[in-house]
């Protein structure tokens, strides 16, 4: 039995949170650079808990220079076993509306300016991102929408982009009619790669704030629509982190999926 430790990594929107006890700012230096900001720390419920906003506060990274394996290294030194992403994110169904979460459980990996790995010089690891997200702390952040009112969809698959600029109306019917896709964002790759590889659990909601461009009512994305939704879905976002100590529990038990075993799993090559 290991200690529960929740890192959560706030996206657009979500640069703080609050009713953390001895809460401080910690910063962290790692081999990777530094992290996109100080680190906040403290507990909720008897949890500990560390708050990364993932673009700084005054929103200072694009998602191309989120410092990603920073990011996930400093959340790993600090002793986080679980890690919550939430992100803004455009959605490709009807159904899917502003202002619902999405437990992500796929992702179709569009980015290509970013390093996407711990490994590979001197020591080169392939480890299976076949389930990206770790179900057990997926369904706890399902559980926690649900138990605070908000409309949340459990599964679907995230388009990530490199961004910075939104999609085409050309890219989003792709992304939809073709690939499939559910949503649409720019920061969760590589993020849940290099928190498998840290062998982390991985759990990304996806807070919803526009329809993309290619719903024939909605048009163009609109930057203050997403605005108005991101103030909204920061707080519902706040009100699911305050959700997640009483329903993980201060003790944890190995992962049944064995996100924290992934190295063990994988084809390493022995360092130099
Ligand atoms: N973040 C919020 N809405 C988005 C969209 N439509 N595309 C990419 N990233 C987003």
């Amino acid at each position: 039995m290991t200690q529960t430790m929740i890192g959560v990594i706030g996206g657009s929107g979500l640069y703080e949170i609050e009713g953390l006890r001895d809460a401080q700012w910690q910063r962290v230096e790692t081999p990777w650079g530094a992290p996109s900001d100080a680190i906040r720390t403290g507990t909720l419920d008897g949890v500990p808990i560390a708050f990364l906003p993932r673009h700084g506060r005054g929103h200072v990274h694009s998602p191309t220079t989120v410092p990603y394996r920073a990011n996930i290294d400093a959340l790993k030194r600090l002793g986080v076993t679980e890690v919550v992403s939430l992100s803004a994110c455009g959605s490709f169904r009807e159904e899917m509306a502003p202002g619902d979460f999405v437990i992500v459980d796929q992702f179709i990996d569009r980015t290509f300016q970013r390093d996407k790995s711990f490994f590979g010089t001197g020591c080169v690891a392939h480890v299976s991102v076949a389930h990206p997200t770790c179900p057990r702390l997926g369904a706890a952040c399902r559980d926690a929408a649900e138990a605070e009112g908000i409309t949340v969809h459990d599964g679907g698959t995230y388009l990530v982009m490199e961004g910075p600029q939104f999609s085409s109306v050309a890219e989003s019917k792709l992304y939809r009619e073709v690939w499939g896709c559910d949503v649409i964002g720019m920061t969760n790759m590589p993020e849940a790669k290099l928190a498998r590889e840290a062998e982390l659990c991985y759990a990304s909601v996806a807070m919803i704030t526009d329809y993309d461009s290619w719903h024939p009512d909605h048009g163009a994305v609109d930057i203050n629509d997403i605005i108005r939704t991101l103030t909204g879905n920061a707080d519902k976002g706040r009100g699911l982190v305050r959700r997640l100590p009483d329903l993980l529990g201060p003790d944890r038990t190995p992962c049944p999926h064995g996100c924290d075993r992934a190295l063990a799993f994988a084809i390493l090559t022995a360092p130099d």
